[in-house]
């Protein structure tokens, strides 16, 4: 029996490619380096397929091989499959595609092993150790926009599926709580507040309004300019007061950012463009030193092939830009950090060129399949149903708190409608509207591809048809009440049942929930929550057939189907998870 490696425990993908390369090396030891591809399929003669023989007979053929065609490779590929409990038959089809029917009892024993080992035995392997996710990221006293939103629930889940991956990942925050604009802010503040110390957000109101009268003001009066001007340079001096006053700004803006984190239930960690300034003067020597950093008008820039304007590294007034700013973090994350994946979660628009500039240096390899590696995972606009940039009113700008609570307001309102203020206390209503508004909100956002614009619409998102969180919600909940129903201890069945997927609806079903890991490992490794998304809409259509075809409570099956119910809500907790969305157990 072949060792169908417990390392991959939950990959059916990698399993069978294991299989293959044992083939290959027995059929065609003359090309040690071909790697087998093994696909999923739905065709109907099989599960799987591997399909390189045509590109493995451009190879052999002529070099006098035994073989006359690449129909007559892939039956010599079946052949030296090394025998396998998983594998119930194998065909060739066409030009030498191997096609594999998976052993259901195999699969059966798989999902049972899964349920008393635990979901997180089907996590994928990935080799690097530690990542900084760069995501959110808003800036200090500006509008926290639906872009921060896309950027939080999309960095939020590709850090949730790399930790699940056991990753260790730096959850990072990059705010912009930097610049010239600070002098303008921090000399408004003074003028407003002359006890400016005793200042807190009520007395401020709304911070983004305070940003918009101080710009009128500095537009509109030289003197106060002027003065803000030179609080900038008093502030990078490190003058107690207007250290003070920077971090009072901060810390109000910080206030309003947490209100967004909490109703998402996202963790982020702090470090924003502030914090890298006293790495600047060691990280721009040591590039000049590489004989990398040029004069140009009189700022000092990096030139990077292929791309017109230099990075600017410090601008002519001596002070630090965005992309300098962003070269410095990446220094810190390679070198401080030791991170060997850095994942940057921003709008597609943001073309971020550092990374290159870092390759000159030598801080990341030229090639792209190599590590120490940084991404850039871009996402597109969300739009109103007008197709333009989201917007409430025409002029104003949404606030991403009221944002939220109008999803959790509509779903609480429907819910009421459907007469759960009888049955539920006012905190099982609380928790299960925001479960519903909040999750209903980050699916919508990670369904679609993320480098595709995406229409916000209320009505959409809470519809509880069609691809929605709350259809997979109510789905999740009518498994849990199906179990409930049976009266049965589903731990107990779990040691004592067994499971067996006799009907093709259930057989169906098991394959699909062995193909979870493959999918979040697709998903991690291309960085693309909607495949996960996709993977757990159609599970919830593979359960619906496998319902209403296969009778669970009351049934000669009854126990299999429990455990098989049993474990679609456990792979479905677990792809709520991995988009963070909390479940809802009961509708
Ligand atoms: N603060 C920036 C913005 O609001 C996003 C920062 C993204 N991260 C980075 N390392 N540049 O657009």
């Amino acid at each position: 029996m072949a060792n169908t490696n417990e390392e991959n425990c939950g990959n059916l993908k990698k399993q069978l490619a294991k299989l293959f390369e044992a083939s290959l090396r027995e059929t065609v030891p003359s090309e040690p380096d071909v790697e087998p591809l093994v696909a999923a399929c739905t065709a109907k003669f099989g599960d799987y397929q591997c399909n390189y023989a045509m590109s493995l007979w451009s190879k052999i053929k002529g070099k006098n091989s035994e073989f006359k065609g690449p129909p007559a490779v892939g039956q010599a590929v079946m052949r030296n499959l090394p025998p396998s409990e998983m594998i119930e038959s194998c065909s060739v089809a066409g030009p030498g595609f191997v096609n594999i029917v998976l052993s259901k009892s195999w699969l059966a024993e798989k999902i049972q092993k899964m349920l008393v080992a635990g979901i997180d035995t089907w996590a994928p392997k990935i080799s690097v150790k530690r990542a900084v996710v760069d995501f959110s990221s808003p800036n200090i006293a500006k509008e926290m926009h639906v872009g921060h939103l896309r950027s939080t629930i999309i960095g939020d889940t590709l850090a949730r599926m790399l930790e699940f991956s056991k990753v260790d990942v730096l959850r990072r925050n990059h705010v912009g709580d930097w610049g010239t604009q600070f002098g303008m802010l921090i000399e408004f503040l003074f003028e407003k507040f002359p006890n400016f110390e005793d200042v807190n957000e009520r007395a401020i109101g709304d911070l983004q309004a305070f940003y918009k009268a101080s710009k009128q003001r500095f537009d509109a009066e030289s003197a106060f300019k002027e003065r803000a001007q030179k609080a900038v340079v008093r502030l990078k001096g490190g003058e107690p007061k207007y250290r003070q006053a920077w971090v009072k700004i901060c810390d109000i803006s910080r206030k309003e950012f947490d209100k967004v984190y909490q109703c998402l239930g996202v963790h982020l960690e702090e470090k924003g463009e502030s914090f890298y300034n006293p790495f600047f003067p060691g990280v721009i020597e040591a590039l000049s030193n590489q004989g990398l950093v040029q004069e140009s008008e009189g700022a000092r820039v990096i030139f990077i092939e292929g791309i017109n304007i230099p990075l600017i590294v410090v601008k002519s007034d001596g002070g630090y830009n965005y992309a300098s700013t962003d070269l410095t973090a990446l220094w810190y994350r390679l070198n401080e950090e030791k991170a060997e994946r850095i994942i940057y979660v921003t709008d597609v628009g943001q073309q971020q060129h550092f990374d290159m500039a870092a390759k000159r240096a030598g801080w990341l390899p030229a090639g792209d399949r190599m590590f120490p590696k940084a991404s850039h995972v871009g996402f597109g606009l969300v739009l109103g149903d007008d197709g333009k940039r989201f917007r409430t009113r025409a002029t104003e700008v949404v606030r991403l708190v009221d944002l939220l609570d109008e999803a959790k307001t509509r779903s609480k309102a429907a819910l009421v409608e459907r007469g759960k203020t009888e049955e539920w206390t006012e905190e099982e209503l609380e928790q299960t509207a925001e479960a519903i508004g909040y999750g209903a909100i980050k699916y919508a956002d990670l369904k679609n591809n993320r480098l595709t614009n995406y229409t916000f619409n209320y009505d959409q998102m809470l519809n509880d048809k069609g691809n929605t969180a709350v259809y997979l919600l109510y789905a999740h909940a009518r498994i849990c009440s199906i179990i409930k129903k049976s009266g049965k201890d589903i731990e107990e069945l779990k040691k004592t049942g067994v499971l067996a997927l006799g009907h093709p609806d259930e057989r169906a079903l098991g394959l699909h929930l062995l193909q979870f890991a493959e999918t979040v490992e697709e998903a991690c490794t291309n960085l693309l929550p909607n495949v996960l998304c996709e993977y757990l809409y159609n599970l919830s259509e593979y359960f619906t057939k496998f319902y209403s075809n296969c009778q669970v409570v009351g049934s000669a099956e009854e126990t299999s189907r429990l455990l098989l119910c049993e474990a679609t809500a456990v792979v479905m907790r677990k792809c709520f998870f991995l988009l963070g969305i909390v479940p809802v157990y009961k509708i």
